[in-house]
């Protein structure tokens, strides 16, 4: 054992030298076989220990213990630096391009909610609130309060989508609204008068489909009321949006036109935007573009909705967005909008 204690130095200097020639973790491993495995010095004299004299063995095993301390110090040392170098190079090495042969396409907006977005912006700097309504909706909310009689033709007119129809109670029969007027009376039950609000969305109707028409389209409805409102107001709100919209000063007519809760009721046209009026395929020659239904609202909605008439007046209008979006973009056909077709709807 006296022959170990003079050995101890020599075995770490040794450790010492081959430790600095190692590369890699393979130099590493053999560095382990030969200083720390089981057939290494150190175990060996570990082993030995038993066999020490009492009086030398707390010497001995403490210069053992010191030694195999160092080794594995050098060891340690080692490992966690090659290991990490060995990350660092796979880490650079083994990485996938996964943008590579895959083209890369931005996402953009729909044309119809581009369109709805610059509507929404233009009215909010008028004042006027975005309101929203539920797809599915009483008979009594769709028709009777909108003053459509159940034996009126216009029900009719708008082919409906009935979910629910088994009992004289138009608010428990059901349908898929046909148009976002339903809105205006949701509004003025809830918050009365003055109401000054646009509700896009979505409206059905059980129509065949073809290039001008789909089951499911795209509204804008409008409602002011407060008092001493006229239609000179309706006038200047809507020349104001599509001036805007159009980013060109745009003037309408108003035709008579008939809807049970208006009273009168307007055919609402814009000057063609592409002839400035002379007349061009768009227009059909006309120099007009037929836009919206629109109207002082009937004095039988209001008193519906529990608000006087003797004191508030009030306009109303509803317009296809999904028909704006098609004239602001020349799209040729309705159905493209619901296709999904990403060559199609990536160009706007
Ligand atoms: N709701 C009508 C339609 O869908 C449009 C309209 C709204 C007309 C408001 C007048 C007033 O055709």
């Amino acid at each position: 054992m006296e022959d170990f204690l003079s050995r101890v130095p020599q075995i770490l200097k040794r450790a010492q030298a081959s430790a600095e020639k190692i590369k890699n973790l393979a130099d590493l491993e053999r560095f382990f076989d030969e200083f720390l495995s089981k057939k290494s010095a150190v175990s060996e004299f570990s082993k030995n220990l038993k066999n020490v004299p009492a009086d030398q063995k707390k010497e001995m095993g403490a210069a053992v213990g010191k030694l195999r301390d160092a080794l594995l110090q050098i060891f340690e040392s080692l490992r966690d630096q090659l290991e990490a170098a060995e990350l660092t190079k796979k880490l650079e090495t083994e990485w996938i391009d996964v943008t590579k042969n895959f083209p890369i396409r931005n996402g953009a907006l729909h044309p119809v909610s581009q369109v709805q977005e610059q509507v929404e912006e233009i009215f909010s700097s008028m004042g006027f609130e975005i309101a929203d309504g539920p797809h599915i909706e009483t008979e009594w909310h769709n028709f009777d309060a909108l003053n459509i009689p159940a034996s009126h033709p216009a029900r009719d007119m708008q082919d409906t989508f009935w979910l629910q129809r088994d009992g004289e109670n138009p608010n428990k029969n059901f349908v898929l609204r046909t148009q976002t007027s339903d809105v205006q009376i949701r509004k003025m039950l809830k918050h009365g008068a003055p109401a000054r609000l646009i509700a896009p969305g979505r409206v059905f109707r059980n129509e065949d489909v073809d290039a001008s028409h789909d089951a499911v389209f795209y509204q804008v409805e409008g409602l002011l009321v407060d008092k001493n409102i006229s239609l000179a107001h309706l006038k200047g709100t809507i020349e104001t949006m599509l001036s805007r919209l159009f980013e060109k000063e745009t003037v309408i007519r108003f035709r008579p036109g008939y809807f049970p809760f208006v009273e009168p009721g307007l055919e609402v046209d814009f000057r063609c935007t592409l002839c400035s009026g002379k007349g061009c395929k768009t227009c059909k020659n006309t120099g007009w573009i037929e836009f919206m239904g629109a109207g002082m609202v009937h004095r039988n909605v209001l008193q519906n909705c529990n608000i006087d008439p003797e004191v508030f007046s009030g306009f109303a209008f509803g317009f296809g967005l999904t028909r704006l979006a098609m004239m602001k973009y020349s799209i040729g056909d309705i159905r493209l909008l619901s296709s999904q077709k990403i060559d199609f709807l990536s160009q706007f």
